[in-house]
């Protein structure tokens, strides 16, 4: 265990806190009084500091900005009804973040620099760590290549560590109205889609404006095959319940490993749910609507946890799911997810690190 005496601290002496309403959170939009960074020079980690928020200096040759050597986590930290603090599965976000780096060729971020450093930073921003019901403290460790004073086309020598976060609020959404996107793709095999890389996300804003431009929310990815089969919705996995089975595309290199997918995956089976990973062609799609077997559709990522789906336009034609069932898979295994991050129900699966600093 790193212990406080291997991070350097430098305290802000004037906290955001008091003028923040924590009543009306925006997401991203509100940022704790701290962040945690750490700089990777000639080959090694340098001590972890926990410092106030705020900008930082960046090389114009950093080779993150021309390159896109940059990656990042989005995981959470929630009160527990005892009034403790716990992280959400910090070892399988280390587990992604490694993979992610590996394919960016980025150093490896050794897991107590990761657990402690989020430990450590969450503690001392504990007053920010929301008590409300649905709320949470969002984290947002990310790496990018940085001071390097070169900008030829290579790897960089040098990266730096950053942990940001912020409190969030319950994330209410209306049912989305998704497009299947059938002229852009958001990964192929080879490439990149499995990592939580910066350039994966920019490259699905301009789809998306196209597609809001046509009265839609976000689009739903397909791996570009003649089957269009479904890959993920915007910046979410997509899970759908087809006659009573939890059924959601399977990993590979070009979806991301959501942690929350993972989670309702496991929790289907506490719920008395089948699994099914299988790839969903466009075809076998709408065959469930016009069988009306399909029951539920809707997208799982850490910071939205669930958001319904309403309709789905693909082949040129749109398709309505029934309105959400309240005792239907979602509702229930997001209140259970919710019970378990909480303290109000058995952490089974050991899924919470509670912060015993
Ligand atoms: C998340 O769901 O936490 C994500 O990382 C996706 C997004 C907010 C960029």
């Amino acid at each position: 265990m790193i212990t406080a005496t291997k991070f350097s601290v430098h305290k802000t002496n004037k906290s955001r806190l008091a003028e923040t309403n924590f009543d009306a959170l925006e997401f991203g939009k509100t940022v704790s009084d701290h962040m945690l960074s750490a700089d990777y020079r000639k080959g090694a980690w340098t001590t972890p500091q926990l410092i106030p928020y705020g900008p930082i200096v960046l090389s114009p040759t950093a080779l993150s900005l021309h390159y896109g050597q940059t990656v990042f986590e989005g995981m959470k930290a929630f009160r527990t009804n005892d009034g403790a603090i716990s992280i959400f599965r910090i070892e399988k976000h280390y587990q992604r973040l490694s993979k992610s780096l590996e394919r960016m060729s980025m150093p490896a971020l050794p897991f107590e620099l990761f657990s402690e450093g989020l430990q450590q930073l969450i503690h001392l921003d504990e007053a920010w760590v929301p008590k409300k019901e649905g709320h949470s403290l969002y984290l947002r460790p990310f790496v990018f290549a940085s001071n390097e004073e070169r900008f030829g086309v290579h790897e960089s020598d040098d990266y730096r560590f950053l942990i940001i976060t912020g409190p969030v609020g319950p994330y209410y959404s209306k049912t989305l109205k998704l497009k299947v996107e059938d002229r852009f793709i958001r990964a192929a095999h080879g490439g990149t889609g499995f990592a939580k890389c910066g350039g994966n996300y920019g490259g699905a804003f301009y789809p998306t404006k196209l597609a809001r431009q046509q009265g839609f929310d976000q689009v739903i990815w397909t791996d570009g095959s003649k089957d269009l089969n479904i890959e993920e919705s915007g910046m979410m996995n997509i899970l759908f319940v087809i006659n009573n089975v939890l059924v959601t595309p399977p990993l590979s290199d070009t979806i991301l490993d959501g942690i929350t997918r993972d989670s309702y995956l496991t929790l289907a089976a506490d719920l008395g749910y089948k699994t099914e990973e299988r790839k969903i062609g466009v075809k076998d799609l709408a065959l469930a609507f016009e069988n009306k077997t399909i029951q539920e559709a809707f997208g799982s990522g850490t910071a939205a946890v669930a958001a319904p789906i309403g309709s789905i336009t693909m082949l040129g034609k749109e398709y309505l799911l029934p309105p959400v069932p309240q005792n239907g898979f979602m509702i229930r295994a997001k209140s259970m997810l919710e019970a378990i991050r909480t303290g109000n129900a058995p952490d089974t699966h050991r899924w919470n690190t509670l912060i015993t600093i």
